[in-house]
């Protein structure tokens, strides 16, 4: 089953020599699959759950994207799900669909850094070995396949803005598998866990409750984290500089968060490591961004 949700893989350009002036999320999901010759032979059905820029991803439609993967995956017919997704988004909605879901079969995300008109488009090969990948024996749970490596749901990180291999993987770990000319040469265990159900996630998006990122920085302000705290922040993570620290400024209004029961989350900006010594903190060892949905789902599941 191929879902299709937009992004670059799905973009266009008038100009084939432009790799970045285009527009995500033009290209329907069945051209993307048709594009592909080596797809023809297999069987593969094709659904447009979205057509988004990534950047403009939101509650309601990560709601509509998990139930319609749950409904595919719980088909007998259905071997796994490759779902077409922009780059900027991907770790969000592997991340959030790995701990709602947890499937047994495959869930493979794909995504391109060039559109789909360019001269050397990347989403084809992508698109060809996700369905290898969502095909080969074995394989289970969310993972992404960007230029030909594997990686899990709950650790990549988009770290690139204009490389075709713009993934990575945290905090220190490397990809699951590559994928080379269809065969997949696996280095670690496939993402395994407890499936929180789709049923925690609301389906109006109004239900979400309101939870920020905010980073440390030199010269950091505490006037956006009062602004938030008086309109009505149900959830905090604080993307801290180095191994979990923060500028002084913003110590007085996040303790006048937590005072407020609001929860305050500690992350770190850096691109690799986690929190050390920080055992107790729930996202030490998240990005920023996967802490920000592990959050989410804490203040759902307390409804
Ligand atoms: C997007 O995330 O939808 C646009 C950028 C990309 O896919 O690379």
């Amino acid at each position: 089953m191929i879902l299709g949700t937009g992004g670059t893989i799905a973009g266009a350009s008038a100009r084939a020599t432009d790799n970045v002036g285009y527009r995500a999320g033009t290209v329907s999901v069945e051209s993307l699959v048709s594009a592909v010759p080596a797809l023809a032979s297999k069987r593969l059905e094709a659904e447009q759950l979205a057509q988004l820029d990534s950047k403009d991803m939101d509650h309601a439609t990560w709601a509509r994207l998990a139930r319609r993967v749950r409904e595919h995956l719980d088909r007998p017919d259905v071997r796994g799900v490759v779902i077409t997704h922009g780059t900027d988004t991907l770790e969000e909605t592997a991340y959030l669909l790995q701990r709602v879901l947890a499937p047994t079969k495959p869930v493979v995300l794909t995504a391109a850094m060039r559109p789909a008109t360019a001269m050397q488009a990347d989403g084809p090969q992508n698109l060809l070995d996700a369905v290898a990948v969502a095909e080969a024996e074995g394989v289970q749970g969310v993972v992404a396949v960007v230029a030909g490596q594997v990686w899990s749901g709950l650790e990549l990180r988009k770290s690139h803005s204009y490389r075709l291999d713009a993934f990575e993987a945290g905090p220190d770990a490397g990809p699951l598998a590559v994928v080379e000319e269809g065969v997949l040469r696996r280095f670690r265990d496939w993402p395994r866990g407890e499936a929180l159900d789709v049923s925690v996630l609301p389906p109006d998006a109004a239900d979400w409750p309101w939870v920020e990122v905010l980073a440390s920085h030199a010269g950091a302000d505490a006037r956006a984290l009062d602004a938030w705290r008086s309109a009505g922040l149900k959830g905090l993570v604080l993307a801290c500089t180095g191994n979990g620290t923060m500028n002084q400024a913003l110590e007085a209004p996040v303790r006048a968060l937590k005072d407020a029961g609001v929860p305050v989350w500690r992350t770190t900006r850096c691109a690799q490591g986690a929190i050390v010594g920080a055992d107790d903190e729930p996202a030490s060892a998240l990005s920023p961004w996967a802490a920000r949905i592990e959050l989410t789902l804490a203040l759902l599941r307390k409804r």
